[in-house]
């Protein structure tokens, strides 16, 4: 057991796309708004800070108790001044309708605004513990990566609704932008715009049960090319290899149909959501919602028992032969 928890942060920090999550490094622009309005609220706050402890310093130490020597008559006794009372009134007063001004500004521009007509986008579920992705568009269904553009433009923005499954939920890659919640029966929205081409890496950020830990996130923002030819190739159906039919079969006969769709597998399958869908499995990175590197050991491991690597998730051990295991393994590397 113990070994199994020391394993899994190792298992995602080798993966050499791994970025560091740093709030003040951002590479989009909700995020790059944010650092900055939280940089101009430490600095505001930062100056009372200063100014207000000195005071305090400077007036323990100015009327400390004297001591037998030092102590002559009562100081003279100053009672209210208008114009101090009104100074230390109205200053806060002007500060607070700043710091509120500025920050509702900001929460508009990302959560307020409405995307174009050509805008991508994207819908997110969260699911106890793993994240759904809905390209409504495209018709593609994945799992806990999303694919967009890279762009350094905030037109070219896409545009995400968050819903979920089950519990509330929080969407968090630090360097695009700040958490939204994922909340069941209610859609929030937000935007991100990845300046860079590369994979993003988050978290969900609200406690949501066992494993929330463990329901990591990465966005891979692509230049237009390979964006393209990812749709292209996430919107097909899935690979049927004669080779492997001994494994389909397997798949098709158990529960797993119950929860996994396999677009083309059949009706067995279809409109299965309960678990992540499978079609393009092996075009994702990861297993187990960002927690394990997608090899065939791993892969293999999960499939075996995903209890042992994921404690508490909501896929049972489906109690295989090894022969069962093998074959239904071999035809989910097909599933390219
Ligand atoms: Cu989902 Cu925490």
């Amino acid at each position: 057991m113990f070994t199994t928890l020391l394993a899994i942060p190792l298992a995602g920090a080798d993966l050499p796309e791994h970025r560091i999550t740093n709030i003040f490094e951002p590479l989009a622009t909700p995020a790059e708004s944010e650092k900055n309005i939280a940089l101009l609220v430490f600095a505001i706050t930062g100056v009372i800070f200063v100014g207000v402890a000195g005071l305090l310093a400077y007036t323990i130490w100015r009327f400390r108790q004297p001591t037998h020597a030092e102590r002559t008559e009562e100081p003279p006794q100053v009672y209210g001044s208008n114009q101090i009372e009104v100074a230390w009134t109205v200053l806060p007063v002007l500060i607070v309708f700043v710091l509120i001004g500025v920050s509702a500004r900001v929460i508009a521009a990302v959560e307020n605004a409405s995307p174009p007509q050509a805008a991508l986008k994207v819908t997110v579920i969260g699911h106890q513990w793993w994240w759904e992705v809905l390209y409504p568009d495209y018709g593609i269904v994945t799992a806990n990566e999303i694919h967009m553009p890279a762009t350094n433009d905030h037109k070219n923005a896409t545009y995400l609704q968050l819903q979920s499954a089950d519990v509330i939920h929080s969407f968090w890659l630090p360097q695009l932008s700040g958490k939204t919640d994922l909340i069941p029966n209610r859609t929030n929205f937000m935007w991100i715009d990845p300046h860079e081409p590369g994979v993003y890496v988050g978290n969900c950020a609200e406690y949501c049960g066992t494993q929330h830990a463990n329901m990591l996130l990465r966005v891979v923002g692509e230049d237009p090319k390979s964006f393209k030819e990812w749709t292209i190739q996430q919107q097909k159906r899935a690979v049927d290899d004669p080779q492997t039919s001994e494994g389909h079969a397997v798949f098709e006969s158990l529960a797993c149909v119950n929860c996994h769709n396999i677009a083309g597998l059949g009706k067995a399958s279809a409109g299965s959501k309960f678990g992540p869908d499978l079609t393009h499995l092996m075009s994702r990175q990861t297993l187990g919602s960002g927690v394990y590197k997608n090899t065939p050991e791993n892969l293999r491991a999960w499939v075996n028992d995903p209890q042992v690597q994921k404690p508490g998730c909501l896929m049972p051990s489906m109690k295989l032969t090894p022969d069962e295991l093998s074959k239904v393994v071999d035809y989910l590397e097909t599933l390219r």
